[in-house]
């Protein structure tokens, strides 16, 4: 049997072979690169729902049967038994650290956490009330500017210190970006805490280092609170090709300064339809305002004349419960007593959760609970501000970013990204 698909053009009973090329798993592919060549014409598939756009094996979604996982280990297994660090490690290097490389990775991200001073200037020039995420995306920006030397690396080592670099950055850009926006002075990385506890330390702590100290005279900042936030940067550590990863890809295929393509890829993820929908899940909660009202946003839901949807459902993806959502959901039933979760809005959000599982209408086009659902009511009880939500997204999705680009600068056969179009005008 050939490996290939035939494709008949009805006007003139023309036959086209293309070849299929099978992935290790989830759908083959047609290979339709010769398309044009062969047909004189375009493929048309707008948003790209049928088209894979590169090869890889670092990150592979079941949608049907809500499977994720990094390097082939299940996202549970991850989130459950690994740290973030851990993650990183076996992103960018396909295997798992031993504890030395581990505790080597932690110290040199540590040490790596501190910006340039020229940089701080940059955030003085934003307004006072700016996104922290349109900081965040410009901040990462200019930092290709201090390192436009690294553009035309070609070794396994530069790429990696590349990718250290800004994993190690990020939180620091987001917290300043954080501190920025409400007039708070800007605290810088303590060497003596590890990635996920220092980003919290940064948004917290007050000028010269000082932390609030309950009464029992513990730090303000608690195991429990880094343990969440390590397990939500997991869980967005990279996820295929979705709209931002494929932002830093197309900017990268051109050439461009890595962190200028994971700078564009900030800039994508910040849409509501993207990443930006963990801050709208809590501003629609909130909107909504109590249970009572629930059943008359459904039917807003539902009205195909009213362009309301409910954030925090749906995926382009997932067409069963979304892994990530479903590890959450654990996450924030065990926090629940410890952190004192702010049961208003958690009422409202399982009694949007209870009537849309069972409603026809999200049943039939298979809508479920996303990640960005929970991470909302989770971060709110982390006390971190609305306004970060979506900061926090990048700082876990860094690695993934900055792992897709090594693979497409390794891939020498790679194109630039240029799609074509169906002219209709004059
Ligand atoms: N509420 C109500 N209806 C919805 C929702 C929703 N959240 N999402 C999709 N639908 C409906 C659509 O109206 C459409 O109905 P129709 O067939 O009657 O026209 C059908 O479901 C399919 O929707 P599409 O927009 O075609 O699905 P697509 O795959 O293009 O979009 C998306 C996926 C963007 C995530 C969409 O579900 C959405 O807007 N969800 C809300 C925003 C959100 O939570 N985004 C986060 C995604 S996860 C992430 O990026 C981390």
């Amino acid at each position: 049997m050939k490996n290939s698909i035939t494709m008949i053009d009805n006007r003139t009973n023309e036959s086209y072979e293309f070849n299929i090329i099978n992935a290790t798993k989830g759908p083959s592919v047609v290979d339709i690169s010769t398309f044009y060549k062969e047909t004189g014409m375009f493929t048309y598939d707008p948003g790209f729902t049928s088209t894979a756009s590169c090869k890889s094996d670092i990150t592979f979604i079941d949608g049907d049967k809500g499977k994720l996982t990094y390097r082939g280990v299940e996202i549970s297994e991850l989130a459950s038994k690994h740290s973030y660090m851990e993650v990183c490690y076996l992103l960018l290097n396909s295997k798992f650290p031993s504890k030395e490389e581990s505790e080597d990775l932690d110290l040199e991200l540590r040490h790596r956490g501190f910006l340039h001073e020229g940089l701080m200037n940059l955030f003085r020039a934003f307004p006072s009330n700016a996104h922290p995420m349109a900081t965040l995306s410009s901040a990462t920006s200019a930092l290709s500017s201090f390192y436009y030397d690294h553009l035309d690396i070609e070794h396994e080592e530069e790429y990696q210190e590349m990718a250290r670099r800004i994993i190690a950055k990020i939180p620091t850009i987001a917290a300043f970006a954080y501190r920025h926006s409400i007039g708070a002075p800007f605290i810088q990385p303590d060497i003596d805490r590890g990635f996920t506890e220092n980003f919290l330390y940064m948004l917290r702590a007050y000028p010269g280092g000082k932390m609030h100290r309950n009464a029992n005279g513990e730090d303000h900042i608690r195991e429990i609170e880094v343990k969440a936030l390590d397990t939500i940067f997991t869980l967005h550590a990279d996820h295929e090709q979705n709209a931002s990863t494929t932002t830093v890809r197309n900017v990268a295929s051109t050439g461009a300064h890595p962190y200028v393509a994971i700078s564009a890829g900030i800039s994508a993820l910040w849409g509501r339809a993207h990443g930006g929908a963990n801050e709208s899940v809590i501003n629609q909660l909130k909107m909504i305002g109590s249970v009572d009202n629930v059943d008359a946003f459904i039917a807003r839901a539902k009205d195909p004349d009213d362009d309301f949807r409910l954030m925090g459902f749906g995926h382009r993806v997932y067409k069963n419960f979304d892994p990530r959502a479903k590890a959450l959901k654990g996450l924030q039933d065990q926090l629940k007593d410890e952190l004192h979760l702010d049961s208003g809005l958690m009422q409202i959000a399982s009694r949007i959760e209870e009537i849309a599982l069972n409603d026809e209408y999200f049943i039939k086009r298979k809508l479920y609970p996303n990640i960005d659902f929970y991470s909302g009511v989770i971060l709110t009880a982390l006390k971190i501000p609305t306004s970060m939500f979506t900061p926090i997204f990048v700082i876990g999705r860094t690695v993934g970013w900055i792992t897709q680009w090594i693979e497409l600068k390794k891939d020498h056969k790679a194109k630039i990204a240029r799609p074509r179009q169906l002219y209709l005008g004059k």
